[in-house]
């Protein structure tokens, strides 16, 4: 079982980028947690993170034959891309959308998910362990279709 799991703009900068809704560790240790939670159930990942849509938009498609689910967080294009959400209904993979911070409770414009529609599942509002919580909702999800 192969995962894709993408992280959106401004995640690169975990670690630095508004402690108090995200934490002091780094993209580079998130990384390091999925790659660690993978191994224990067994299966492989693609952990990649772009600032730009069109890019986030390509490795979707590029999931299409190749990847069985995908992971996303997209950052701030949750609450703008009709095109996230249109390539994910596009390869329509089993997908679960995670946050780090709540969004729902934040601004109001943070409430709006356009991705949301397309997903299995949303995590939202648990901190990294939110990425772990979603690639287990995304495995027995797999494993039951392919029962
Ligand atoms: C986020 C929440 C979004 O509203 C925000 O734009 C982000 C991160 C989260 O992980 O909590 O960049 O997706």
């Amino acid at each position: 079982m192969h995962i894709l799991v993408l992280n959106g703009p401004n995640l690169n900068m975990l670690g630095i980028r508004e402690p108090e809704h995200y934490g002091t560790q780094t993209l580079a240790d998130l990384t390091a947690m999925i790659e660690a939670e993978a191994a224990r159930l067994g299966i492989t990942v693609e952990c990649r993170q772009s600032n730009h849509e069109g890019e986030l938009v390509d490795w979707i498609q590029g999931a299409y034959g190749k990847a069985d689910g995908i992971l996303i967080n997209p950052a701030a294009y949750t609450h703008t891309s009709v095109a996230l959400l249109d390539a994910v209904k596009a390869v329509s993979l089993p997908t679960v959308e995670v946050h780090i911070s709540d969004p729902d409770t934040r601004d109001e414009f943070r409430k709006i998910s356009y991705i949301r529609q397309a997903c299995i599942a949303t995590v939202k509002g648990k901190g990294f362990p939110g990425y772990i919580e979603g690639m287990q909702i995304l495995v027995r999800h797999i494993a039951a279709k392919r029962r």
